[in-house]
């Protein structure tokens, strides 16, 4: 019977990290904290509205876009965060956020024959599904230590220890959800591997703008390997470093395709129609206006850069602060980047009934939502919730 199909579907769980937005924003204690979803927040708690953007004119041009795209945006993309890269040797393709530039990667890589990727461990929850409903195997290399909050001593033996061709997932910069990237050494280790096994690198880049001092030097991944001459798929997201979140906007670009630039651009078009038709609009006009003007990409830097400064003076109070009540696992939040820190110490349950504090059941913590105002607050619960 047809009925018993519906009755026996799988059931999934909640996504973590929505699931705790929405406990969040139906709970109406006055002094709640949320911590969880990666969102950037003003002293508020409200989504941090770029002050640069304010005068952008929307566009009331709602016809269809190319398949793929619009070809300005691609072309502005590509001046300001490719610009090592020689006209012509890059494939992009407009995607809905870097999630879908995510699973057109899956997509892509499975028409390419590939069957298996490998991530770091612990990575973005929905790098695991995403991969698998776009048919690939994924298996996890073991990236952090948790017990010094550091990279872990395995990676690289185990970056060593990977089969030829393989297909290699990291995070661009900002490691969702630890916080902690590679160093230059290691990169360079990583690359020198990389050759010899011939590996084809999948790249997250979601924070953009964010980390470090500039775009360049968050790129700085993606131009190192792409001088090493590997094949690159690069998802680029605009949600956080331009706040468009419910916009969906970001990019996948593929680079070091060994001449078959038409045929990658013909597979992703294919890819698109049959899935989403065509690129949406609104987002791209809106970051359009904004990688093609050069004062309105300047501010847009300036800004990031003092959003990026006070994450790190927020890190390193809470860091402090920790410490000083005797929290010796809090050490290591000033010495890791972009949004994120992974605190499995932390008691979730807890902190979300007793205090309103909304952070996701595997302990990470997104630092853009600690203020000023409620740091201390947020301290004071930790410290309460872990007697
Ligand atoms: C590592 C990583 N990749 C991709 C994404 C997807 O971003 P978007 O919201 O643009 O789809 C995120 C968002 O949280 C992320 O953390």
């Amino acid at each position: 019977m047809s009925l018993e199909r519906f009755q026996k579907l799988e059931d999934y769980p909640e996504d973590p990290i929505f699931s705790v937005y929405r406990k969040f924003e139906e709970d109406e204690r006055k002094e709640k904290v949320n911590l969880g979803i990666g969102v950037i927040t003003n002293e508020e708690g409200e989504l941090y509205a770029f002050k640069c953007f304010e005068n952008l004119l929307l566009n009331k041009n709602n016809s269809y876009l190319p398949i793929s795209g619009d070809n300005d945006l691609k072309k502005h993309f590509a001046k300001v965060f490719l610009p090592f890269v020689p006209a012509g040797q890059v494939v992009s393709v407009q995607t809905v956020g870097g999630t879908y530039a995510n699973y057109l990667s899956a997509k892509l890589l499975k028409k390419l024959g590939f069957g298996k990727i490998y991530f770091p461990k612990p990575t973005w929850s929905n790098h695991l599904s995403l991969f698998k409903e776009g048919g690939l195997a994924v298996e996890q290399l073991e990236y952090y230590d948790d017990d010094v909050k550091k990279i872990s001593e395995n990676f690289l033996l185990e970056v060593k220890n990977l089969p030829e061709n393989s297909i290699l997932a990291l995070d661009v910069c900002g490691h969702n959800p630890t916080g902690v990237d590679l160093n230059s050494a290691e990169l360079e280790e990583v690359i020198k591997i990389g050759k010899e096994k011939k590996l084809v690198y999948f790249l997250d880049a979601a924070y953009v703008g964010l980390v470090g001092e500039s775009i360049e030097d968050d790129m700085t991944m993606v131009k190192k390997i792409y001088e090493s001459g590997n094949p690159i798929l690069l998802s680029f997201s605009f949600s956080k470093n331009m706040s468009l979140y419910g916009h969906r906007l970001g990019i996948l670009s593929v680079m070091n395709f060994g001449g078959a630039g038409e045929r990658i651009k013909s597979n992703l078009d294919y890819l698109v129609r049959s899935s989403i038709s065509s690129a949406s609009r609104f987002a791209s006009d809106f970051v359009c206006q904004v990688l093609s003007d050069e004062k309105i990409l300047n501010l847009w830097q300036e800004e990031l850069l003092r959003i990026r400064n006070y994450l790190l003076k927020m890190r390193k109070e809470f860091s402090q602060k920790l410490q000083a009540q005797g929290i010796d696992w809090g050490r290591e939040v000033q010495n890791q980047n972009g949004l994120f820190s992974l605190l499995p110490e932390l008691k979730t349950e807890e902190l979300q009934k007793n205090f309103g504090i909304y952070i996701p059941p595997n302990g990470r913590v997104n630092v853009s939502g600690l203020k000023e105002s409620n740091l201390d607050v947020v301290v004071k619960a930790i410290v309460e919730s872990s007697l």
